[in-house]
């Protein structure tokens, strides 16, 4: 780990509000590009990184529940790029998956995204083509769209948690394709940022109860966070609200999950408070908050829920069933699986950089896992038979699990599911045409674990 333990200035990333109930309101303009930020502490160099107009993470995009997104992407890479917009339930024309719902664009290329935003909730947006590298040099930025009454808090923080590879000259480590992380638990870094800080400090008062916004944009880091000096709810996951503010003890984050979190600072003036990550028997401030004044004297009660997204209703009778095993990686390795139309071992698998399978083919099949009428329920039985965890996501709906006998979970668009385990999932495909349903650990999408699903 480099030194965590020096100051590093904020870069806080512009909050842009777009003007709504005008006309046509002018596209927020995202262009991903090479940028420099001192992402290290400061005795460290300055590192080059890409990112969403210059800042890292891109820039917050803010709307109200309701309203509509217009953004013009402007490929300033050397490489091809698109924009997914993770989490939201939008046209499958708008999803981003180069060359499956859009045309890639090309360097210098533009393209223009534009459609309503149904639901409010925490959501971020990244690349999906060459997504490894691109997400790992610093490309993604949080989407926030806000109920049309937002919930009575003092304060509201957006914090992007992201784990970044650096060498000890605080470049990011090019090693994206390594064997080993695309065979393992994926690419982990050695350098935790929040919103691009290693050393994230934001002012709170006493008392004071805040809204903070989680999104784990890193490649395969999963963070189990505490709270120290705060007390609160979990609210919301993955953008959608719970029925139930539930009591935050450890908050689990897997890649590419969120968390809505209501807090009460419960340090006193002078103190600090933090979001600890927790790994095994270590711990390090992913955000320190410093306490000022007394803001509130007495302490509230737990908050009402947020208002629920309206979505179709989950119907288990008579639903669509299929099935996702999820195969291979270091210690389970592949005897075989079909890749390219081709049924081939697992040597030959690895020397095309390929390690896992979904129930038994190798990257995105020609056919779909399954194809749904519109509106009928879908459950998916999910077994990971590998040795590692997997955060699988589905694109354009949100699935819920359920349990053995028959409740549903929470609302959800990524669900973790660790070695030798099995869940089940349900939705209703509501949303016609081709999604893409994968591990969001993006070295396992790359090397096998992708398929799609179709909905007409
Ligand atoms: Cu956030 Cu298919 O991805
Ligand atoms: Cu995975």
């Amino acid at each position: 780990m480099l030194n965590r333990r020096q100051f590093l200035a904020g870069s806080t990333a512009a909050t842009l509000i777009p003007a709504t109930g005008m006309a046509a309101p002018a596209p927020v303009r995202l262009e991903p590009a090479p940028a420099r930020v001192q992402l290290a502490p400061p005795s460290y160099p300055i590192t080059d990184v890409w990112a969403y107009n210059g800042s890292v993470p891109g820039q917050t995009l803010r709307f109200k529940q309701g309203a509509r997104l217009h953004a013009e992407l402007v490929n300033g890479l050397e490489q091809p790029t698109t924009i997914h917009w993770h989490g939201l339930r939008l046209p499958n024309n708008m999803d981003g998956v180069p060359d499956f719902s859009q045309p890639v664009v090309q360097p210098g290329g533009t393209f223009d995204y534009e459609f309503d935003l149904p639901d409010a909730g925490t959501y971020w947006y990244h690349p999906h083509a060459g997504a490894l590298e691109q997400v790992a040099r610093g490309l993604s930025g949080p989407l926030i769209i806000e109920e049309a009454t937002p919930p009575d808090v003092d304060a509201e923080h957006v914090l992007v948690i992201d784990d970044w590879r650096l060498t000890e000259e605080a470049k990011i480590h090019e090693s994206f394709e390594s064997g080993r992380d695309l065979s393992h638990a994926g690419r982990l870094g050695n350098y935790v940022t929040a919103n691009g800080s290693g050393d994230l400090q934001l002012p709170a008062r006493a008392g004071a109860r805040m809204r903070l916004r989680l999104i784990n944009t890193a490649n395969a880091r999963i963070f189990s966070i505490e709270l120290q000096g705060l007390e609160g709810w979990i609210v919301a996951l993955d953008g959608m609200p719970l029925e139930k503010p539930e009591k935050a003890e450890t908050v689990s984050l897997a890649t590419a999950q969120r968390a809505d979190l209501i807090v009460d600072v419960t340090a006193a003036p002078g103190e600090e408070a933090f979001l600890i990550s927790r790994e095994r028997d270590e711990g390090f401030a992913l955000t320190t908050f410093k306490v000022s004044d007394q803001a509130a004297q007495a302490r509230r009660g737990a908050p009402a829920p947020l208002p629920p997204n309206i979505l179709p209703e989950i119907q288990l009778d008579g639903a669509k069933t299929a099935r996702m095993l999820m195969e291979g990686g270091a210690m389970r390795w592949l005897d075989s699986a079909a890749y390219k139309g081709r049924q081939m071992g697992g040597r030959e698998l690895a020397q095309e950089g390929q390690f896992w399978a979904l129930n038994g083919m190798v990257g995105m099949p020609d056919d779909p896992l399954v194809s749904a009428s519109l509106g009928e329920t879908v459950r998916v039985a999910l077994g990971n038979d590998t040795r590692f965890p997997h955060a699988i996501h589905l694109h354009g709906h949100h699935f819920r699990d359920v349990q053995p006998d028959g409740a549903l979970g929470p609302l959800r668009d990524t669900i973790l599911l660790q070695p030798g385990r099995a869940r089940e999932i349900a939705f209703v495909a509501d949303n016609p045409g081709k999604w893409m349903f994968h591990c969001h650990m993006l070295s396992h999408q790359i090397s096998g674990m992708m398929t799609w699903i179709e909905v007409s």
